[in-house]
């Protein structure tokens, strides 16, 4: 896919940040009807992280201060931001314009991108673009969900699986096109909108008395209707990236999935052939961080040693619309 351009984009530094105060399932049995037992076996989460001062922008711009000392640079070098959210501060003015306040990035315009659970995955491949057509040279990508403003934690089929978090990479360009995004497949099916939603606050159903009422600014998920196009969805668009680039099971490093539920993440593992091992999994400890997820495991997985340069990576996920997608890249740090 890179063959025609001139640059490939690269990840040259990544920053995550999740808040301090923990939920763990325990804290849910008293809540909610449900058991620790039921959570960890039906979705693999343990335990989520939840922000209990600020906003989403606060979340976003933890990540991108990370980043900017993990590689000693400073804000006014970023030219662009893209932050990937379902949880934005406000309608507008974009999140991206919050976050370039908040960090000093007096140089960069940016925007925000809405594609729930795809949300990192589709603001990647766009990063990727600015970057690939010659004309930036560095594209901070941040995926971020403050998820608890939008769940009603009276509701135990899902206030169980959402946390809050941001993670952020940086794309620069390199003339070595071995490295980088080498390939996408993205795809949109809005038939799936009645399967998860808001769909309160909107132009659809503006803010009423009777909105509030009728919980319509909480998140909805019909579960199970969600999960059998997820398995689906995720283990055949990985499964297809696999074939398209000629790639076998073990020239694969690591599966990147979205964070939903560890069942989907195995269904996905289990169709490209790739051995546990070999999926990055944080589940466990942040939940459904919605676009947070697939940089979160990037970035921990990174730091700590287990992501070397070289590796060949598959990044998937599905969500909300219903997005869905896969990406091929080769990590370059
Ligand atoms: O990230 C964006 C995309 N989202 C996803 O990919 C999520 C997809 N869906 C899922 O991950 C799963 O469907 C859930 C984790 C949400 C639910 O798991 P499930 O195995 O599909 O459960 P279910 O909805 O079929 O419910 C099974 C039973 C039901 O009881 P009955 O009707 O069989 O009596 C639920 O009421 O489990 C019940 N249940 C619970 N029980 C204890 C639902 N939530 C809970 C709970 N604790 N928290």
């Amino acid at each position: 896919m890179n063959s025609n351009k001139k640059f490939s984009a690269v990840i040259t530094a990544v920053g995550l940040y999740v808040p301090d105060k923990i939920l763990d399932n325990a804290y849910f049995e008293k809540i909610v009807d449900t058991t620790d037992e039921w959570i960890r076996t039906r979705t693999g989460i343990k335990e989520r992280r939840i922000l209990e001062n600020g906003a989403t922008s606060d979340l976003a711009a933890k990540a991108a201060e990370d980043l900017l000392r993990s590689k000693n640079i400073s804000a006014e070098e970023i030219e662009v931001i893209i932050v990937a959210t379902v949880t934005p501060d406000m309608f507008f003015p974009a999140t991206a314009c919050l976050v370039q306040d908040k960090i000093g990035a007096k140089n960069a315009w940016g925007f925000d991108l809405s594609a729930a659970c795809s949300g990192f995955l589709f603001a990647y491949q766009t990063g990727c673009s600015l970057i690939e057509s010659g004309n930036y040279k560095k594209v901070m990508v941040i995926g971020a969900d403050k998820m608890s403003s939008i769940v009603d934690y009276t509701d135990r089929n899902n206030c169980i699986l959402f946390g809050d978090a941001a993670s952020a990479i940086l794309l620069e360009p390199s003339e070595d096109k071995s490295f980088g995004l080498q390939d996408s497949l993205l795809k949109v099916d809005g038939s799936g909108k009645d399967a998860l939603y808001m769909k309160g606050g909107g132009s659809l159903n503006p803010p009423t008395l009777e909105t509030v009422e009728k919980k319509m600014h909480y998140l909805y998920q019909d579960g199970k209707a969600v999960f059998k196009v997820a398995v689906k969805g995720m283990a055949d668009i990985s499964y297809e990236i696999m074939q398209k680039n000629n790639l076998k099971s073990e020239d694969i490093a690591f599966l990147v999935p979205h964070q939903a539920n560890l069942r989907i993440i195995d269904a996905t593992a289990e169709r490209m052939g790739i051995t546990k091992d070999k999926v990055m999994i944080n589940i466990d400890k942040y939940g459904n961080t919605t676009a947070a997820t697939i940089p979160l495991c990037l970035t921990e997985y990174y730091r700590d040693g287990r992501l070397k340069k070289g590796d060949k990576i598959i990044l998937a996920a599905f969500g909300a619309g219903f997005t869905w997608g896969a990406a091929y890249a080769v990590w370059a740090i």
